[in-house]
């Protein structure tokens, strides 16, 4: 459930009418919704009390400071893969001890950074990483607390580039090695091993995938206990997916994943942590755009918007489906024709949906993808010279500009000329 919903035939974020936004911000831009956000949020931690656990939002999602600080006032962590995602956490106020710190190819920079800043644990996805982290660590006379990511080879039946955890996908270490590399990390000065970590792909739509991984997970625990070591901590990762299109439906639901969580793991007693990103922000989030020219093709016609693939990739990168709705409500009963719906840069690629039904619309008119706050602002790009676009929030009558779209000037402004060019006439 979100809150874009239509008032007499209004398309309403909350209680803003989303065509007032744009009429004040200009279009493209995103809407996210902050009531969408913290039921998300709720929905996880319900699924998992009474267990012992975080629910650290994965930033790469969606990573506005100000959406960061609507879940860390709920009392979210953070999961984090890159300096600058880290300190966006902090920058939003969220303390480092409730930052997890994913990724495969973690820099000792970024290391430094998280243990001088503070840091709940690092999820350490090789030995040379771990040999980089206990080197930083020691130079700096701090402990790492880690857990190690194991890949479990599973097949999370989801898109192939966002599955994560078969033995050939580039992450974790394999988890037949994992006594080998819990002996070596436990050895090491500057570590404190507390836990495990797995993550085996993102919009699984089963939690058949998830099952297999976490008994793997639990057999694990028990094994690297015996071998000595003190396991308190799984991270589950994210990965739980949502309804692009109501064909999707019915899809497992937190209080489902919570259920599967403490089946398969809540007899070992361990503090449970997991990263959810595209549940908590996809569907709290809207893109707005406005039709430029709708084209009559040989066959088809095309509503070109001004909206691009360098807005939303996702649709031209894995082929996904966002369902797009008129921010006007269709007249019930009107007909609808088959629009091939693109952006305005120059290729192909640049296609959000194919003969896609809807009804007459014209050029001023708007339109929302819904589905958009995961995976969309972040993605974007300036291709085609095109600045990226705002993002608004709303809250309940209110709403603001989380952030200003740039003027040209400005985004021509961030070029350097060098002084061999500058000097000439
Ligand atoms: N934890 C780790 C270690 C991850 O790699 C990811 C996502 C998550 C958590 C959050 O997964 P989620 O709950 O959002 O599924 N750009 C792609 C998705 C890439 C996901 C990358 N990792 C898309 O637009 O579909």
């Amino acid at each position: 459930m979100d809150h874009f919903l239509y008032k007499k035939g209004a398309l309403h974020a909350e209680d803003v009418a989303v065509r007032n936004i744009a009429a004040e911000v200009g279009t493209p831009f995103y809407c996210y919704s902050t009531a969408t956000l913290t039921r998300h949020y709720q929905l996880f931690t319900q699924a998992l009390d009474p267990m012992p656990h975080l629910v650290c939002f994965a930033i790469k999602s969606l990573s506005n400071i100000a959406v960061l600080k609507v879940l860390g006032n709920l009392g979210a962590g953070m999961d984090v893969v890159s300096g600058g995602e880290y300190q966006r956490a902090l920058a939003a106020g969220v303390s480092g001890e409730k930052i997890v710190f994913s990724g495969v190819g973690k820099t000792q920079d970024e290391m430094r950074m998280a243990l001088l800043g503070g840091i709940r644990q690092f999820n350490v996805e090789s030995e040379a990483e771990l040999l980089a982290l206990s080197q930083v660590a020691s130079f700096l006379d701090k402990i790492a607390p880690i857990t190690i990511r194991v890949n479990p080879d599973v097949d999370a039946k989801t898109h192939e580039k966002i599955a994560t955890g078969k033995k050939e996908n580039k992450f974790g270490i394999p988890i037949n090695r994992a006594s080998e590399v819990y002996a070596l990390a436990a050895s090491l000065p500057g570590i404190d091993v507390i836990g495990i970590d797995v993550h085996i792909g993102s919009q699984l739509t089963d939690l058949a995938p998830f099952e297999e991984a976490y008994f793997k997970i639990a057999e694990l625990t028990v094994r690297l206990r015996e071998q000595g070591h003190n396991i308190r901590r799984l991270d589950l990762g994210g990965g739980l997916g949502i309804p692009y299109e109501k064909s999707n439906l019915p899809l497992p639901l937190p209080s489902d994943y919570g259920a599967l969580i403490k089946r398969t793991l809540g007899h070992l007693g361990c503090e449970i942590e997991i990263e959810p990103g595209r549940l908590i922000s996809g569907n709290a989030g809207i893109l707005v755009s406005k039709v430029i020219y709708v084209k009559e093709g040989e066959g088809q016609d095309f509503l070109i918007l001004d909206a691009a693939m360098n807005d939303l990739v996702r649709p031209s990168m894995y082929g996904a489906h966002h369902d797009i709705i008129p921010v006007q409500e269709a007249a019930i009963g009107a007909k609808t024709r088959p629009y091939d719906i693109v952006g305005p840069v120059c290729e192909t690629g640049d296609t959000f949906a194919k003969a896609r039904p809807l009804t007459d619309l014209t050029a001023g008119d708007l339109v929302a993808f819904r589905s958009a706050g995961a995976y969309g602002a972040v993605m974007a790009s300036e291709y085609n010279s095109r600045p990226l676009i705002p993002e608004v929030l709303v809250h309940g009558h209110n709403f603001a500009v989380i952030r200003p779209r740039p003027t040209l000037e400005e985004m021509i402004a961030r070029d350097r000329m060098p002084e061999w060019l500058s000097n000439e006439s």
